[in-house]
């Protein structure tokens, strides 16, 4: 079994009914919700670190209807198939948000085999409120993915979902000949939506990005046409996208106009080997 070091003396945490304890006697509760917070306040950069609690609502409720569930079979699967010759595989989602795909994955590879354990950390604790309490069998914590409470060399895979890419961090937690799967957005992601927000929108730049440690083994583009209905959902996936934070007003208004909107979500699996 995998344990989570102590933020503090880097001892092994050992999980008790209501708190996570190391030798040394430092503690960490374990929230009602099903996550323990190992963010120490001195690694805070801002008083309430990763994304906000509406941010967080607004991802819950268009992750919700299922708008994504085709990515979510795909990563699942994929990780099932990197996995499949392992034997109780330890998986961390970096940056796992609300736990939507991390709760795939781990059903998925559930049905296969059985996981030695999944993690998953992400710096937001709004973000673990709502993922501790979708599933009680994988091992959540409020945590920076760029120092993260493993052991170097612990790790099968590490999923990275819009999340961002702690590289050196990932290539010290991954064992050698373990993976790193990246879910970045493709060249016409929302380009339908990106047409009513800007006059001249641009496609994503998707040159592959080399992660020191790693060689890239797979790279898979997915791709489906989504129908979103009513100004709540495609407000919920506007919110969740960076240009919520970047598109001047006119822009935003024309978005908030519209009722039903056909856009293409595009994603871009990438598979990187350890070595
Ligand atoms: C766009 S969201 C994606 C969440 C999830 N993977 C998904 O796709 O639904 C990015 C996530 O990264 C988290 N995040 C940002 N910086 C982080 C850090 N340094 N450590 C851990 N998580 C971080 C945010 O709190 C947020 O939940
Ligand atoms: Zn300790």
């Amino acid at each position: 079994m995998t344990t989570m070091k102590c933020p503090v003396c880097s001892e092994p945490l050992i999980r008790g009914e209501k708190e996570y304890r190391c030798g040394k006697n430092h503690s960490f509760d374990l929230a009602a919700q099903g996550y323990v917070n190992l963010l120490l306040s001195s690694k805070k950069h801002t008083a309430v670190p990763g994304d906000s609690k509406e941010m967080v609502a607004a991802r819950e409720q268009f992750l919700g209807s299922g708008a994504y569930g085709f990515l979510r079979r795909e990563a699942a699967q994929l990780c099932v198939r990197l996995m499949q010759d392992r034997r109780a595989p330890v998986v961390v989602d970096a940056g796992c948000g609300e736990g939507y795909y991390t709760c795939g994955v781990s059903q998925a590879l559930r049905e296969q085999q059985s996981p030695g354990e999944i993690f998953g950390f992400d710096i937001s604790k709004f973000a673990l409120r709502s993922a501790g309490k979708k599933d009680k069998s994988i091992t959540w914590a409020v945590d920076s993915i760029f120092d993260m409470p493993l052991e170097t060399a612990s790790a099968d895979l590490v999923l990275n979902i819009f999340a961002p890419l702690a590289a050196e961090e990932f290539a010290r937690v991954v064992r050698p000949g373990g993976y790193l799967v990246t879910v970045t957005p493709g060249a016409e992601h929302l380009f339908e939506m990106k047409q009513i927000l800007y006059p001249q929108p641009y496609r994503n730049d998707i040159e592959p990005i080399a992660v020191p440690g790693f060689v890239q083994t797979q790279r898979l583009t997915i791709r489906q046409t989504m129908e979103l209905e009513g100004r709540q959902q495609i407000k919920a996936l506007f919110q969740m996208t960076p240009y919520f934070w970047r598109t001047p007003k006119e822009g935003r208004e024309r978005l908030e106009t519209v009722e039903h909107l056909t856009t293409d979500g595009e994603f871009i699996l990438t598979v990187y080997r350890r070595y």
